[in-house]
């Protein structure tokens, strides 16, 4: 179950009341997390564990979700898997309604998980790949962010969510034009939530990476070769980030002490977009 303090840091008319003690960021949350099992997503499990919330993983290669799982209670937090596909609606319920079966409620959602698209002009990807993208990029955020605010709701009654979103979806984006309008779309979806739900205490927030260094960068890198390279050209703190470096944005969003902020696209790009 979710424990003592830390979720209940918002008083009376929305407005949050101090805090004497020096717990997590995240102590006494139940946090479901998508695309957990590698890059920003496990970075973000561990992060968020060690911050004091009970974690649900949840992507499609258990042996990855498991493995992380396990260095999280090896650790002494608190985490558990659930074998999940973006683009199944029934999955992607099930796996938010086993996060309530586990834990008893759920505060806090991270719906990170995604699939790249190989670069290129937007006539030449096949209609299958379109489809894919839409399915688990934009559809899967939808329908996850459907089921969390329902269990929200029935449990928690307050609670914060994030989608990861992309820099990719701020401009013009000739090397992954469907991957970066399914993140442009996420955007949308954010504000709109935000809107929607910030009556009852729930705040939607989008983190917006840029170069990450994970899977997903490596192959367009591999596809594209000197992507990283140019990127990092363009970025004045001249590096990638550490898939922690996202998980700490997000962490954040997601806590108490970000309780105003509602509706926002938070790029976490080392100033690309500046
Ligand atoms: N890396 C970057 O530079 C960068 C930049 C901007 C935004 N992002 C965004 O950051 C997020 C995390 O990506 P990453 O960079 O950490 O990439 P990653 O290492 O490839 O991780 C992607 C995660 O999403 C999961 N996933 C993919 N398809 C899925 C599906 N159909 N159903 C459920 N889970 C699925 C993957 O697990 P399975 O394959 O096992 O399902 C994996 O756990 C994504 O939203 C991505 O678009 C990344």
């Amino acid at each position: 179950m979710g424990g003592a303090a830390g979720h209940r840091l918002v008083g009376m008319n929305n407005t949050p009341t101090p805090s004497t003690t020096t717990a997590g960021l995240l102590t006494g949350k139940v946090a479901f997390i998508t695309g957990a099992g590698r890059g920003i997503g496990a970075a973000a499990a561990r992060l968020f564990a060690r911050e004091g919330a009970e974690v649900l993983l949840a992507a499609r290669t258990e042996a990855q979700l498991k493995a992380v799982a396990e260095e999280i209670r090896a650790s002494g937090g608190t985490a558990d898997h659930v074998v999940c596909d973006l683009a199944d609606a029934a999955s992607v319920r099930a796996a938010v309604d086993r996060a309530v079966q586990l834990y008893g409620r759920l505060d806090v959602a991270f719906n990170n998980g995604a699939t790249g698209q190989p670069p290129g002009p937007l006539d030449e990807l096949p209609e299958a790949g379109f489809d894919l993208v839409s399915a688990v990029n934009f559809k899967g955020p939808w329908l996850a962010m459907s089921a969390e605010i329902a269990a929200i709701r029935a449990t928690a009654g307050r609670g914060a969510i994030v989608n990861t979103s992309s820099v990719g979806s701020l401009a013009g984006n000739p090397q992954l034009p469907v991957y970066g309008a399914a993140k442009r779309a996420v955007n949308s979806l954010t504000a709109s939530a935000a809107v929607t739900y910030g009556p009852e205490g729930i705040r939607v927030n989008a983190v917006a990476p840029g170069t990450t260094l994970t899977e997903m960068l490596h192959t367009w890198d591999e596809e594209s070769p000197g992507t990283i390279e140019q990127l990092n050209a363009r970025t004045p703190l001249g590096r990638a980030a550490a898939p922690e470096e996202i998980a700490q944005a997000a962490a954040w969003l997601l806590s108490d002490r970000s309780s105003y902020v509602t509706g926002t696209v938070l790029r976490v790009d080392g100033g690309m977009y500046a």
